[in-house]
């Protein structure tokens, strides 16, 4: 499959090519969580770059679930001028538009929130969610949806990865309740299954709903089981998910559970082949993105190469072309679109800042 051949999701969005801009947190709006021109002077520069369609970064869709200063908040209707701006300003660059939905649960910064941050259960500094904390953050997601498709937004992205809220509750060590909410998977995958299907059903069938999950475990998400990973997936699947998104870091590299296999043919067998699959990990090169697509996925999305090439999509076909790698210096990040918080951000992912 061609990376620029277009690509439809059940839910009728078509987009033009199959390169996409990851979600990433870039720390560029306003303490009180309205858009800032810095983020929306970086979006521009990313939807400019040829991509089929941009991810935001990670919105928190409540107070109590914000992790960085400077995140761009979803919690509110007082934010939709800000949010209204910037898909506007992605629409008229070409690219499709989708809004990541984040809580951080027991990762969120209190030094931030001024509360006390709550996960599946209770650990050290963080207590244990009440079934009133669930019902109101399964609303606030939900209530975050349709924020974002009166913003004009093609679609959201529930982001179920990287050990936040919803893979606390997932993950079979974090989650130690014996509710309804924890104990066998199906009580694990409530929380995420009930948002879904609150989100599905308050906005629009054309409206497109994604699922970012962490098939496994790496970094901060603990507790993940591959083939517990493909249950839910079919799971959301059948709630009507316009497309799951694996974050794998490595998305060329085989499973750890499975050496011999590589997770995009577990899901590819079991996420019904209407259900685009997008995948990211340390994806450089064209020739890199086709392998990801040969293995299964739809579409693959970018996040440190399109922070190191703002127009990575609209030249990879050149055969010529090499992109930039890291190390980058501060003013080359700076040059390519970042203000100096985000550019500072990227010396915490290793080797990606030259000193
Ligand atoms: C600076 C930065 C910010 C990120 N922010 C988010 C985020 O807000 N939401 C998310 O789901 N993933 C986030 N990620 C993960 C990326 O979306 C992506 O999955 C990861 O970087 C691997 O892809 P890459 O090797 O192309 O960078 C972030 C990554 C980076 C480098």
């Amino acid at each position: 499959m061609s990376l620029f051949a277009p690509l439809v999701f059940p839910s009728g969005l078509v987009v033009r090519n199959r390169a996409f801009l990851a979600p990433l947190t870039n720390k560029q709006s306003h303490a009180d969580g309205s858009l800032g021109d810095d983020e929306l002077h970086w979006m521009c520069s990313r939807a400019e770059g040829g991509f089929g369609l941009v991810e935001t970064c990670a919105a928190h869709v409540t107070l109590d679930g914000q992790n960085w200063p400077g995140q761009l908040g979803v919690f509110d209707d007082n934010l939709l001028p800000g949010l209204k701006r910037l898909s506007a300003a992605i629409r008229e660059r070409g690219p499709a538009s989708i809004f990541q939905l984040f809580h951080a649960g027991g990762r969120s910064d209190p030094a931030i929130t001024g509360v006390m941050p709550w996960g599946p259960s209770e650990a050290d500094g963080v207590r244990a969610a009440t079934e009133d904390d669930l019902h109101r953050i399964i609303d606030a997601f939900a209530n975050a949806a349709v924020r974002a498709q009166a913003a004009g937004f093609d679609g959201v992205e529930v982001h179920a990865g990287h050990g936040y809220l919803f893979t606390a509750f997932l993950s079979a060590t974090v989650n130690r309740r014996h509710d309804a909410w924890g104990g066998p998977l199906e009580h694990r995958a409530r929380l995420l299954l009930d948002s879904v299907r609150a989100i599905r059903a308050r906005v629009d069938r054309g409206f497109t709903v994604g699922v970012r999950l962490s098939p496994e475990d790496w970094g901060r998400a603990r507790g993940l089981d591959l083939d517990e990973s493909l249950r839910v997936a079919a799971w959301l699947a059948a709630e009507g998910v316009d497309f799951i998104h694996l974050s794998l870091w490595q998305a060329l590299a085989n499973s750890t559970k499975y050496p011999d296999t590589h997770p995009l043919t577990l899901f590819r067998r079991t996420v019904p082949p209407p259900v685009p699959i997008l995948a990211a990990g340390s994806i450089w090169t064209l020739d890199e993105a086709e392998a990801v697509l040969a293995l299964g996925a739809d579409a693959v999305a970018l996040g440190r190469a399109a922070i190191a090439n703002p127009d990575w999509a609209r030249r990879a076909s050149d055969p010529d072309w090499l992109p930039r790698r890291p190390p980058l210096t501060i003013e080359e990040l700076r040059a390519s679109g970042l203000n100096q918080t985000f550019a500072e951000y990227m010396r915490s992912f290793a080797g990606f800042v030259a000193d």
